[in-house]
């Protein structure tokens, strides 16, 4: 085995510089040193969209992009799709390790004693227009909550911290049903905490005052394993916004807007919303291969298909593909499905997506399952961001914890006009 070291020439100067490597990376601070002249800035390195740079060292998520492994705190994502709950998911990713009955039984507790809004963000919900995004309302009530909950401020103090986690994490399923019932113009329903996180979600956006009503348990379920594989993935796009913007410690509601706003875009966890648009404007099975080869000819994005770590079969998709067909089981059949496995199928057999190695991501079939539990469309993005919210929180405190993090502050590389002088309007 050699050195854990690099050693450069800068063929500049001729000079010779070695450079420790620890995990796979070298210093981007340790390339200061290398100098052309003694009163060079020192060599940068260039990287737009992070493509190649490690923000950070985490003990939360790890991700074998090549061979399509997803771990939280070292649990297969399997493993925890199978046997565990979002709830408990949820305590793994913030407290390192799965609770025992008896603190499982606390958390439960801690986050049902905080899904009650207050009655503020019940009048900022109802202000928006009946067609409004729902994401535009999350982003807005989350932001809303730092100035209802001033002591956040302090997010030095890890008991303060946790309580807005307990807030943060039972608030906003309660905002998505307030949301989605303030839209179709229903009375609200208040949380029900006898029942589990996603039946209570559930319960609230559907409820009339039936008799004998009860949520189904297969739908509870599947929603309930969607939110154990959305919970987090490591440092995607809202998940570095949330790091970013908590850097300059702020109070979490205010990162966790940003970090909502990131989620929103459709590259990112707006995605599952513009694949059910996709596979509505497909229409018919029949249309597929015309609609591949506009894709492959540059004319839109197969939605739900590629992404920038998996180059392999995302394994939160192969989970979601077997819950999809047990949801049709229990709901009716959706058409938008059968056009779903031709795109899969046609996709993964031609040339174009196996070279780029594009393969179904989570997006894909989410969408479809959402639908199939009654979710307008727009409700996507939100279903990606309410379990999210716990891998969001997860990362912020490692960020705050972690000794050599400091305000984020990226580099340039600035190429435009050198110094000239202003010129006055009339001599323009
Ligand atoms: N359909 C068709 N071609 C694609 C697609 C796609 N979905 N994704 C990538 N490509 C092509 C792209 O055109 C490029 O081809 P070429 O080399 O000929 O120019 C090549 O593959 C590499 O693409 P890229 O844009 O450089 O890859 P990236 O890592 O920057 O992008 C991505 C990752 C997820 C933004 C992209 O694959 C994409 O836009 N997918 C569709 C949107 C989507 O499903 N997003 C959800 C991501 S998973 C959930 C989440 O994390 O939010």
């Amino acid at each position: 085995m050699g050195k854990e070291t690099l050693t450069v020439t800068d063929n500049r100067t001729g000079k010779i510089y070695e450079l420790p490597i620890e995990h796979g990376t070298i210093r981007a601070t340790d390339l200061r040193q290398i100098k052309a002249e003694t009163d060079d800035f020192g060599l940068m390195s260039y990287d737009p969209a992070y493509m190649n740079t490690a923000e950070c060292k985490s003990t939360i998520t790890y991700i074998d992009g090549d061979k399509g492994i997803l771990e939280y705190r070292g649990y297969p994502i399997e493993q925890l799709a199978e046997h565990s709950n979002y709830l408990e998911v949820a305590y793994l990713l913030i407290y390192g390790d799965l609770p025992n009955q008896e603190r499982l039984a606390w958390w439960r507790n801690r986050i049902s004693r905080h899904t009650f809004i207050h009655n503020n963000l019940v009048e900022l919900i109802q202000a928006f227009r009946y067609d409004a995004h729902p994401m535009g309302i999350l982003i807005s009530c989350v932001s809303a909550m730092s100035t209802l909950f001033p002591d956040a401020k302090n997010v030095d103090d890890p008991a303060v911290r946790e309580k807005q986690i307990w807030r943060i994490i039972g608030q906003v399923p309660t905002i998505a049903a307030y949301a989605y019932r303030n839209r179709i113009g229903r009375p609200f329903n208040q949380p029900d905490n006898s029942l589990s996180y996603t039946a209570n979600l559930l319960y609230m956006m559907d409820y009339m005052n039936q008799r004998d009503y009860e949520v189904n348990p297969v739908l509870a379920k599947a929603l309930d394993v969607l939110f154990i594989l959305h919970a987090d993935h490591e440092q995607n796009c809202s998940t570095a916004t949330m790091r970013g913007v908590g850097s300059s410690r702020v109070d979490p509601y205010s990162a966790l807007s940003a970090a909502t706003a990131a989620l929103y875009g459709p590259l990112h966890g707006g995605a599952n919303e513009a694949v059910l648009r996709m596979l509505q404007q497909i229409g018919n099975v029949k249309n597929v291969p015309d609609f591949i080869d506009r894709v492959k000819k540059g004319e839109g994005r197969l939605m739900g298909f590629g992404h920038r770590v998996y180059k392999n079969y995302d394994p939160r998709a192969k989970i979601i593909r077997k819950v999809a067909y047990e949801v049709f089981e229990a709901t009716d059949s959706n058409p938008l499905l059968e056009i779903a496995v031709e795109l899969e199928r046609i996709a993964l057999q031609d040339e174009y997506f196996i070279a780029r190695k594009l393969y179904p991501n989570v997006d894909f079939y989410s969408g479809l399952i959402y639908q199939a539990l009654g979710f307008p469309m727009e409700y996507f993005p939100f279903l990606f961001a309410i379990p999210r919210a716990a891998g969001w929180l997860t990362q912020w405190l490692e960020m705050l914890d972690d000794p050599e993090q400091k305000i984020m502050r990226p580099r340039q590389v600035y190429l435009g006009a050198s110094q000239r002088d202003y010129v006055p309007l009339e001599q323009r």
